[in-house]
């Protein structure tokens, strides 16, 4: 099965193989419209359309219905509600929910942008929702060319594209000034940035303290959220349910970057209900000796806990380090553990989502993305930094109670589907949930106050 799949490609796919079928039978023998000659090229196009149909419908639908009936944890009926529910997805317009809300894309010279992508990694990595959000929405139908017709502004600069040389890490230090200068472009060149100070312009702040634009928290608390930037709406992928100088302005939190092409071609070799033979999957940062950096341990020392406590437990498969191939491990673990890095979220937050496996949250006070669609509660665990040691006991009565229902609530395409990024957009995915948030602040917009007040 695989929700991420849009219909579209292969309807388009099947009228591509089609044309090509008439134009060979025009071109191919003289033009012999004999009843006969008609009878055999509508039965070749019939048959080749069943077969288009029926091999989608075989490859997409029966492992799902299977798989589901034979864990017996839906009923058939239900599940091929969910198939139906799947197979009928596609945008009618997914924009006419977002309260007809018009959003203007500057068009920004190249070296705040499009300079930065000749790095492949720039459009790939975790951060890289400042670039797939703002390519969505080039194409998009809430875009409008005339900003005198826009409610919101968006501001496309790509600040984690800078990587280091030493490290590889993005280097961010250039955010700050590159922003700066944005701002000015904008400013002096159109009327709209000072018409409103910045309160209807939108920008991306996806790496680890968002809107502060530091990789260190204690450094990103001291410089706070910059002066240019506080009266607008910053998308940022970090977010605490508690008062913290890097969410001091109007923000949306959002996900970290997750390729839908990766998701879907880990999904298509390990089906999401197929057997899972690791029960609790970790990979990544764990130190032994972690150092004490300005009075900070990474990850607080959970992960250094978690790795203490459960190295040498069978049923936790743990390592220490990312493999080019770990999502197929994602896809066949029943718990994933998603604790704190040095900020509070992680991808594996997307990735155990989008497949199939219960992120276990171990993050205080984190504030998730798009709350109104995705049920957190409901499809994850969360497990308080402090109890960590009693990990292995949580996940055991879980998982002898209530996984099965856990699982079923995560399975639900609508709710993977809000974590990632298409291209072109889908409805309810995560530009569109952007979207969704975006249209809620509608009171920002100079366009309508300015209508509802003549
Ligand atoms: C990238 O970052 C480095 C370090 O902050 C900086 O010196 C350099 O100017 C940046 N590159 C560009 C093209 O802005
Ligand atoms: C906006 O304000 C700035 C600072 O006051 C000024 O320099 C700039 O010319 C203004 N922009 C426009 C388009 O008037
Ligand atoms: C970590 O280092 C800071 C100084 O940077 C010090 O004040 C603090 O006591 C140290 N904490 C531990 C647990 O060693
Ligand atoms: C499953 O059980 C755990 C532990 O008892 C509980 O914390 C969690 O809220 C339950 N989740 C659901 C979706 O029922």
């Amino acid at each position: 099965m695989n929700i991420f799949d849009s219909r579209t490609p292969y309807r388009s796919r099947g009228f591509y193989v089609r044309m090509r079928l008439l134009q060979n039978t025009r071109h191919s023998r003289n033009p012999e419209k004999s009843f006969w000659y008609r009878f055999f090229k509508w039965l070749l196009l019939f048959s080749l359309a069943f077969y288009f149909f029926s091999s989608f419908f075989i490859t997409h639908t029966k492992p799902t219905t299977t798989t589901f009936i034979s864990k017996a944890t839906v009923s058939s009926s239900k599940a091929s509600r969910v198939l139906i529910e799947e197979l009928s997805t596609k945008p009618k317009s997914p924009e006419g929910s977002l309260k007809g809300m018009k959003v203007y894309v500057y068009d920004l010279p190249s070296k705040y942008n499009t300079y930065w992508l000749s790095n492949e990694r720039c459009s790939n990595h975790l951060f890289a929702s400042e670039v797939a959000i703002h390519k969505v929405l080039m194409t998009s139908d809430v875009r409008t060319l005339d900003p005198w017709d826009a409610d919101f502004f968006f501001v496309p600069v790509y600040v984690s594209c800078n990587f280091s040389k030493v490290n590889g890490f993005p280097d961010i230090s250039h955010a700050r000034p590159l922003l700066a200068a944005a701002v000015k472009h904008i400013s002096s060149q159109l009327p709209f940035w000072n018409r409103s100070l910045g309160s209807d312009h939108i920008f991306v702040a996806s790496h680890d303290f968002g809107s502060c634009f530091h990789t260190m928290e204690d450094m990103a608390m001291a410089d706070g959220v910059p002066e240019f930037l506080r009266n607008s709406i910053i998308l940022q992928t970090f977010g605490v349910k508690y008062k913290h100088p890097c969410q001091e302005v109007e923000n949306v939190a959002i996900p970290p970057y997750v390729s839908p092409e990766n998701v879907r071609s880990t999904v298509e070799k390990s089906p999401l209900t197929g057997r899972r033979k690791i029960f609790a999957f970790f990979r990544g940062k764990m130190e032994v000796h972690p150092k004490n950096i300005s009075g900070r341990f990474y990850s607080k020392r959970v992960r250094t806990m978690i790795l203490q406590k459960y190295g040498n437990n069978r049923r936790f498969y743990l390592r220490r380090h990312r493999l080019a191939g770990y999502q197929s491990e994602i896809a066949n673990s029943i718990f994933c553990l998603a604790p704190l890095g040095w900020a509070p979220w992680s991808p594996r937050l997307v990735e155990s989502v989008v497949l199939g496996c219960v992120p276990v949250i171990i993050s205080d006070g984190i504030r998730l993305p798009f709350p109104s669609a995705i049920p957190w509660a409901e499809i994850s665990l969360s497990v308080a930094e402090k109890d960590v040691k009693k990990l292995g006991k949580i996940l055991e009565h879980v998982a002898a109670t209530n996984l099965t229902t856990i699982q079923k609530n995560l399975w639900d395409p609508k709710v993977r589907r809000a974590l990632l990024f298409n291209n072109p957009m889908e409805e309810g995915d995560a530009t569109f949930q952007v979207l969704v948030a975006i249209s809620e602040k509608l009171d920002r917009s100079h366009k309508r106050s300015k209508v509802s007040s003549q």
